[in-house]
């Protein structure tokens, strides 16, 4: 491992906004947290919104910044990307926000019932071919059910086609509220996105460019937005998929991959 990444490693046991739970801590076990994070984290009892996936935190940083009178909580596995928005919302001493170091896989030991107003998953790896570790499969909304309060809504935005049809083709199967949908989200007028979406939300969807999503913007990939609730009774179902042809459409994805 170099220098740097250990430099931040080291970096991030300090900074009181960033979670790190061992494995035995979340492994079929509840951490501290789970239904405490308002009482015992955040210090208030504002709204908690998550975002799944988020990288080096640009999301959770400017949607904490637009929506003061709501807490945001980043998620990922990775420390070395997670240490740039852990360090930035400690430069800047920003009280609403934190970041959570964990494999999503184990995020039913971190949060209650009812915990949780909303998700945000940006640029998710699409995991073509590999339905169980796509963070919008069956598997894994179930899980989201079990903290989401009712009325919750799940917000994707992403480059992959693959991704974005797939999770419509989820939420439809499973006669889901979708709210929103575009193919092309910088060719569609904000106002035309039903407005599920306070303003200030729809100006981080418009502005925030992720590290992720700029990389795939300067290679003129269309950016695809989907939000929809998962107030649903019973199991999910998978969709009739089909997954040949859009693994041929997402051909980025691979692309990525190999780099
Ligand atoms: C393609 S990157 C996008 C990062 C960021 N949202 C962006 O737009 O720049 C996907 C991120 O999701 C994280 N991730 C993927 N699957 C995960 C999982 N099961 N648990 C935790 N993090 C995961 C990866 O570590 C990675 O940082």
């Amino acid at each position: 491992m170099g220098h740097g990444k250990l430099r931040k490693f080291a970096e991030n046991e300090t900074f009181a906004c960033l979670v790190q739970p061992s494995t035995q801590e979340v492994l079929g076990v509840d951490h501290p947290l789970k239904g405490h994070w308002a009482s015992d984290f955040f210090h208030n009892d504002k709204p908690i919104v998550l975002e799944l996936g988020c990288g080096k935190g640009e999301y959770t940083i400017d949607l904490a910044k637009r929506n003061p009178s709501i807490n945001y909580i980043g998620v990922d596995i990775k420390g070395a990307r997670l240490w740039k928005g852990a360090k930035q919302a400690t430069l800047e001493q920003m009280g609403n926000v934190g970041f959570l170091r964990t494999r999503i896989e184990f995020i039913a030991s971190l949060f209650a019932p009812g915990e949780i107003a909303g998700i945000w998953i940006t640029f998710a790896d699409p995991q073509i071919g590999r339905e169980n570790k796509r963070l919008t499969s069956p598997r894994f909304l179930d899980r989201y059910r079990g903290f989401l309060k009712a009325g919750g809504v799940i917000n994707l935005k992403t480059d992959s086609r693959y991704l974005h049809e797939y999770s419509r083709a989820i939420a439809e199967c499973n006669s889901l509220d979708i709210l929103a949908v575009t193919t092309d989200l910088y060719n569609t007028a904000a106002d035309t996105l039903q407005t599920h979406l306070s303003e200030e939300e729809v100006k981080s969807l418009y502005e925030v460019q992720t590290f992720y999503e700029r990389h795939f913007l300067a290679q003129g990939y269309p950016i695809t937005y989907l939000s929809f609730k998962i107030d649903h009774e019973g199991p999910y179902q998978s969709p009739d998929w089909d997954e040949e042809a859009w693994k041929d459409e997402d051909h980025h994805a691979f692309v990525v991959k190999i780099q």
